[in-house]
């Protein structure tokens, strides 16, 4: 089989990688906007991770295709840069498959794949579904095989009663029954607003990596990477080791933080390890602490990034800015079933089981912890939903060493009061509705920012400004209603075909 494949964008043939997706595509044909928005601005992918829903195309008549989940195929045609109207959503017609599990797994990433792995150890019958298109979650992107048993490009947009989910796939719609639930929702990025954030080639720090990943040529490329926490670095590598110039690492914390972080993993022998390891491989990088994006420059994408360390600030030309402020739990199917959430995560007990009866959670939907947190939580989940008790009870001093890291991660890369004035009062919060942080700020509240200015009203359902506000404002979301991701009409209410297995 030939180790390429060509496509079409706007009616220009493209010749990627096997196994590219169509954002990278996109990037190749030399396209700078893949979408407009309401307002007509210029856009491009922003998450890497199928959240953001600024990567959206057409892909052989089918509109709003988030371009950064979708695999290119050989002989695809895909339109982009058109005109958008965030309301609307194609409609099909296709039916409805039934199916029942002792456990179903949301989230194929390090969490629910080790609660998959360890819930089939005793025997149950696991449903193991993510949205991506394949398994491994935000670090094991795509690295991790199908025998993992996923249903991928899957993804639950709604809980229609107790133990039943409902799921959309490209190719229909499955209503799960489960005994017990594991949600391995995992986490986002948290990106704060400042001007110019909205041109296509700013990104995600974890996005531009997830793109790079996913066959988007980053090598040549002048890159800064900035926001905060360890990501910045693993993104730094992983960048400079696919051939791009890593001009510079903007880290908002202070030097004084950085190294008491290095200092007290001391008691991590492992993460110290890595630590060294990765800094030693970045030593002619560029590293600036107290540093970070104040304005990004160009017309129709990236051209500049103006950065601030203290009195100084000055410009940059660069070709991407790879900007992520930590990490965010994705709580929002949690909140839908009822769990309650506590500091912006899924709140569990012990057993990792949530506010609701049979129904547990693990990985960075319960609190930014890390990969081995992640896995360790799926394990006990796992071990848990599945009756195993003294197997799960195993695990928790495992679990306990690592919470501790992860209390030292949070304390450490907390983000300083001077980022609350990044942006102006023109600058965009909401990118889907195109609403501006003056009007939000006019509001008392989230629930009057939705209905006045439609702020979080868009198709990624402020899973982008919900994250800025509440830094900005303290706000948090009041409620969450299905779909928890933009469905197709029929999904929600239609033509249902029950098919047992
Ligand atoms: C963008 C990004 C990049 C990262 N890069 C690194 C790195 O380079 N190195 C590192 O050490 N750590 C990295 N991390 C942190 C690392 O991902 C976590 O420590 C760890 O992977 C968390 O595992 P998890 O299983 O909890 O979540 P994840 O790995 O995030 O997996 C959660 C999965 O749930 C799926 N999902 C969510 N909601 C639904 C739904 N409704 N329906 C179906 N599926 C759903 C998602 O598609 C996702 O695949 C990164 C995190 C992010 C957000
Ligand atoms: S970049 Fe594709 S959804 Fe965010």
């Amino acid at each position: 089989m030939p180790d390429s494949l060509t496509l079409r964008v706007n009616g220009r043939e493209v010749t990627v990688p096997r196994g590219s997706m169509v954002s990278a595509a996109v990037a190749l044909s030399g396209a700078a906007a893949f979408r407009r928005s309401v307002t007509g601005e210029p856009r491009g992918p922003l998450c890497g991770m199928g959240i953001c829903f600024e990567c959206r195309v057409t892909i052989d008549g089918r509109e709003h295709v988030r371009s950064c989940q979708e695999p290119c195929r050989a002989g695809m045609n895909v339109e982009v840069g058109q005109a958008d109207s965030a309301q609307n959503v194609s409609a099909s017609t296709n039916g409805a498959a039934q199916s029942r599990y002792d456990i179903v797994v949301v989230g194929a990433g390090p969490a629910g794949l080790a609660a998959t792995r360890c819930a089939r150890e005793t025997g149950a019958s696991v449903a193991l579904l993510d949205d991506n298109p394949a398994p491994g979650g935000q670090i094991w992107r795509a690295m991790v095989s199908n025998s993992a048993e996923a249903l991928i490009s899957s993804r639950v947009v709604a809980a229609p009663a107790p133990g039943h989910l409902t799921i959309e796939t490209a190719s229909g719609t499955l209503d799960l029954a489960y005994r017990c639930l594991i949600l391995a929702t995992g986490a986002r990025e948290r990106f704060l607003p400042f001007p110019g954030w909205t041109l296509p080639n700013v990104m995600g720090a974890g996005g531009l990596q997830a793109l790079a990943k996913s066959g988007l040529p980053i090598a040549g490329k002048n890159v800064i990477v900035a926001g905060s926490g360890p990501l910045l670095l693993a993104v730094a590598k992983y960048l400079r080791d696919h051939g791009a110039h890593v001009r510079l690492i903007a880290e908002q914390a202070s030097h004084p933080a950085v190294i008491g972080f290095a200092l007290r993993l001391a008691a991590h022998p492992q993460k110290l390890a890595q630590a060294i390891q990765l800094r030693a491989s970045l030593a002619i990088t560029r590293h600036l602490t107290s540093c970070w994006p104040v304005r990004a420059e160009g017309r129709e994408r990236l051209e500049a990034v103006t950065l601030r360390r203290r009195d100084l600030t000055w410009t940059e030309p660069c070709d991407y800015l790879a900007c992520g402020f930590g990490l965010v739990p994705n709580t929002e199917l949690a909140a839908l079933l009822g769990c309650r959430l506590a500091g912006g995560a899924v709140a569990i007990d012990e057993m990792q089981q949530t506010s609701v009866a049979g129904i547990y959670a693990a990985g960075e939907a319960t609190g930014i912890g890390g990969l081995e947190l992640s896995v360790v939580e799926g394990e006990i989940a796992g071990y848990a939903a599945a009756g195993s008790l003294a197997a799960a009870r195993a695990r928790f001093s495992a679990r306990q060493t690592h919470r501790h890291f992860a209390a030292l991660l949070d304390r450490a890369f907390a983000l300083r009061e001077g980022l609350r004035h990044l942006a102006g009062d023109d600058t965009l919060v909401c990118r889907c509705e195109d609403v501006t942080l003056g009007r939000v700020r006019a509001c008392t509240g989230w629930r009057e920012a939705k209905l006045h200015t439609r702020c979080g009203m868009g198709p990624c359902q402020g899973r982008v400004c919900g994250g800025a506000l509440e830094f900005l404002q303290g706000w948090h979301a009041d409620s969450t209603r299905p779909p928890v991701f933009p469905a197709r009409l029929n999904t929600l209410t239609g033509d249902r075909r029950n098919v047992s297995r």
